[in-house]
């Protein structure tokens, strides 16, 4: 006989694990990293600062940060095959699909020591490396390999584009914004792997899979295209209203947890706003995120992250189809505290499904079936 259990679809208030990295509250629109909060961590923090407290629960001391310095920059560079393979790939392939399988072929390259947190940092590294070697490749342009004196960030919009934009720092904060949101999907498919005692590459391979679909990570290039779409302020209403009358998501809208404004997107919009020179699409999304508001008045759908962020990466020159990669860059983070937090008292994740197909069928041999006609 079954056991007797229940179905809760999608997993909702369900809680899979104990942990002290991140807290989210979805009511009053509140996320916070370790004890600070997200709002006091863009104001003071940085890359390297923010993942060293998600990593190990307190913000580093200078000789902490040194180390944590030191080792993401000296793991930057690329093995050569991987390169001479990334040559290989058709070059309309998708960048999280570069991402994805490039992650998966380091695991083959990684030493046999074991050690979780120095593959974590290994791949923090080269997350980076990866994405910008892949958009010269893609765009015919020659490799820029990593520059040693270059924070985690700044080095990355160098080795994309060969100069590092004024507002650099406004692109180091909006990685903090993306390092962790709790048990969100593609941390939990992470945490999945991690429960079968795999290796960090199988698990941020899981973790990027997730991440790609429109419904998490996805979404960000998905809101780009809407707003390309839309292209005139006249066209929002109708627009808007057309999805919301076929039923159609409205990509960047609503929350599993956040039933308010989630306080990412109100950092991201209040960046935007104090940005002096005119951003591409942002009055349209203003005027998108007013239709939708009015349209679900009461149903607790609100902008998330993936919303405003394209168009501030749109602002840095990044291509739409490498908006999720670079949430990944950032994620990644939160995806190995996860998986270290979850290890130290670990079991396997082994939920049920509840059996509603045919039982005691006949099997009858294939030469026994008569074919119709
Ligand atoms: C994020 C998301 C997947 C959460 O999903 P969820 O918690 O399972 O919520 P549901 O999809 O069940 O939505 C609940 C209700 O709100 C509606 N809804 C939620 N998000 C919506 C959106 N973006 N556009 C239109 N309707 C939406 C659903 O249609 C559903 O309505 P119903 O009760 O009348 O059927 C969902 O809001 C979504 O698909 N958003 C768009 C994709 C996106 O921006 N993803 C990034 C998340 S950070």
């Amino acid at each position: 006989m079954e056991t007797k259990c229940e179905v809760k679809h999608g997993l909702e208030g369900v809680a899979v694990a104990i942990s002290s990295i991140s807290y989210v509250d979805g009511e009053k629109g509140e996320l916070i990293y370790r004890g600070f909060s997200i709002e006091d961590l863009v104001e003071y923090s940085n890359f390297e600062e923010t993942a060293y407290l998600i990593w190990f629960g307190n913000l580093p001391n200078e000789n902490e940060l040194d180390f944590i310095n030191a080792m993401l920059t000296k793991k930057r560079e690329l093995p050569k095959n991987i390169i001479r393979l990334m040559y290989l790939f058709p070059k309309n392939a998708h960048p999280m699909e570069v991402l994805r399988s490039v992650v998966s072929v380091l695991g083959m390259y990684s030493s046999d020591n074991n050690s979780t947190f120095e593959d974590a940092i290994n791949l923090t590294a080269k997350i980076p490396t990866i994405i910008a070697y892949w958009y010269r490749i893609k765009n015919n342009f020659s490799l820029i390999h990593p520059n040693e004196d270059l924070k985690h960030s700044e080095n990355f919009l160098y080795m994309m584009f060969g100069d590092i934009p004024q507002e650099k720092e406004l692109f180091d904060k909006s990685l903090i914004l993306h390092m962790e949101q709790g048990m969100n999907a593609s941390t939990f498919a992470s945490t999945v792997t991690a429960s079968t005692l795999s290796d960090v590459y199988s698990i941020i391979t899981t973790a990027l899979g997730t991440l790609k679909g429109q419904l998490h990570g996805g979404a960000n290039e998905k809101v780009l295209m809407m707003l390309e779409e839309i292209r005139t302020i006249d066209y929002v209403e109708k627009y808007v209203n057309d999805l919301i009358l076929k039923r159609k998501k409205i990509m960047g809208f609503g929350h599993r947890i956040y039933k308010t404004f989630d306080p990412r997107a109100k950092i991201l919009k209040k960046w935007l706003n104090e940005i002096k020179e005119e951003i591409r699409y942002y009055k349209i999304a203003l005027k998108v995120e007013e239709v939708v508001l009015k349209n679900f008045k009461g149903k607790k759908i609100y902008p998330n992250v993936d919303f405003y962020s394209g168009i501030l990466y749109n602002y840095f020159n990044i291509p739409k189809d490498f908006f999720t990669t670079i949430f990944a860059m950032a994620r990644i983070v939160g995806w190995t505290a996860h998986a270290m937090e979850y290890c130290k008292n670990n079991r396997i994740f082994r939920p049920r499904s509840i059996y509603n197909g045919p039982k005691n069928l006949d099997y009858k041999k294939i030469k026994e079936v008569k074919i119709n006609g």
